[in-house]
């Protein structure tokens, strides 16, 4: 392995990522571990020159006081004890609230006391990745969920550089991705990076199985679920493939907490495969922070447009068509999506706002074409800012830009006689509508 690590042991702080990515902004790569790692877990990760002790409020979790394992105290290795509780004690380090000085401290410790180099970059990543997938893969072949999304095409492009036609995508179409998107993964995988890609239309199927469907849980367990069937059967016709990759990242694992994390969230993503399928996992992004994972794209020679695109919910427009799903709205959708996606875009907006869709409900209302009353579906656009879509904030778009997206609309979607802007931020309201 080419590069030197630093460890943070996770005290009950909930700083463990924040941290983690000050190191890495350093160019030091870094790993979370649970408190009680044991001396044999410790030495078996590569190149540890120091260990950070990230304590919460005075080490405490769950009323219970914390500290690290004798291996970790006896390792030799330099270490710095932290504490978030604003109270230095017991010889620990009270942890600089202002941005600089903290810079400064963690710089001293990682480059004075534990002689880390400044080695993490993606070339570097990259090296590593291929021999650790090589090694891992032998002459085995490989299957992968493609969905185009940014996480599964930076592994699909990772594993084509390690082990080439021994990887097998399926891209599964649910009939609910947005304009162009299918299109693209087969010209991207297919035809320029020469991908063994199995496209697989099951819009019709998808459709099917929702139809009259309104309540949106159910709506997404349908997706889920179907999802698995095709998935399934695909990898069925495969025979004897045994190895799986996916596209979990890190903060995927942070967020399901360590040992003394609380549960945060677990996410479940249409992708998401069951536990009964019997596989060797591969997952190479495990330890990369989202834009990581797109440096390491972008690295690996794929389209900005495919690595820096915004989030898309697993269920796709599935969740912004609401109520029972109708192939007539779906379209309405999808058409009022990509003008919107267009015109954000030639505005120059595309990479300051975070996320920005359309969503059609399912009521209409009164309006006047051809000097006669008509009853048609509104489109409500949807634009927000956010750090981690806990809570969002709605930008204050541009009139004309608003009235050219407005206008368009109305003049090439057919069925839509109305379009609201969605002024709410989150709370009270979520970002999608479901
Ligand atoms: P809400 O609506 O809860 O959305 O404020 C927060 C963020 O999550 C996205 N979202 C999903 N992402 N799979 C995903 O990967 C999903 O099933 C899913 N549902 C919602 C949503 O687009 C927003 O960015």
């Amino acid at each position: 392995m080419q590069q030197d690590m630093i460890v943070i042991l996770d005290l009950g702080s909930e700083q463990n990522a924040q941290i983690a990515r000050e190191i890495r902004a350093l160019g030091v790569y870094t790993e979370i571990h649970p408190h009680d790692i044991t001396a044999e877990q410790l030495a078996a990760l590569p190149s540890v020159r120091g260990i950070i002790l990230n304590g919460g409020k005075n080490r405490v979790v769950d009323g219970v006081s914390i500290d690290a394992s004798d291996a970790v105290y006896q390792s030799g290795l330099p270490l710095l004890a932290v504490d978030h509780s604003g109270k230095a004690e017991g010889g620990l380090e009270r942890w600089p609230e202002e941005d600089t000085q903290r810079k400064e401290t963690l710089s001293h410790f990682v480059f004075e006391r534990c002689k880390a180099s400044a080695n993490w970059n993606m070339q570097n990543f990259i090296a590593d990745q291929v021999e650790l997938i090589r090694r891992q893969v032998g002459d085995r072949k490989v299957l992968l969920a493609l969905s185009g999304g940014v996480d599964s095409s930076v592994v699909a492009a990772l594993l084509i550089k390690a082990v080439g036609d021994q990887l097998t995508c399926v891209h599964v179409n649910h009939g609910l991705l947005r304009l162009g998107e299918p299109e693209q993964v087969v010209e991207v995988f297919r035809e320029q990076l020469q991908a063994n890609l199995i496209y697989v239309d099951a819009a019709d199927r998808f459709l099917q199985k929702l139809e009259g469907v309104a309540d949106p849980e159910q709506k997404r367990k349908i997706i889920g679920a179907e999802f698995i069937r095709v998935f399934e059967e695909e990898a069925r016709k495969l025979e004897g493939i045994r190895l799986l990759a996916q596209g979990t990242i890190y903060p995927d694992i942070v967020e399901s907490g360590t040992k003394t994390a609380k549960m945060v969230k677990s996410h479940h993503n249409v992708g998401g495969l069951p536990e009964d399928m019997d596989f060797e996992l591969i997952e190479p992004l495990k330890m990369l922070f989202k834009d990581e994972v797109r440096a390491c794209g972008v690295e690996l020679g794929l389209p900005e447009g495919m690595v820096y695109r915004q989030p898309f919910p697993g269920p796709g427009l599935g969740v912004r068509c609401l109520g029972a799903i109708t192939r007539e709205r779906l379209e309405m959708v999808r058409h009022s999506d990509a003008i919107l996606r267009e015109e954000i875009a030639k505005a120059g907006l595309d990479k300051s706002i975070w996320q920005y869709f359309t969503v059609v409900p399912d009521f209409q209302s009164v309006g006047v074409r051809e000097n006669a009353r008509c009853f048609e579906y509104p489109v409500i656009l949807r634009a927000v800012n956010t750090i981690d879509a806990m809570t969002a904030e709605v930008p204050s778009l541009d009139w004309a830009v608003l009235r050219r997206i407005t206008n368009r609309i109305l003049a090439e979607v057919p069925g839509i006689n109305r379009v609201c802007y969605d002024l709410s931020p989150k709370p009270p309201a979520t970002i999608e509508w479901e």
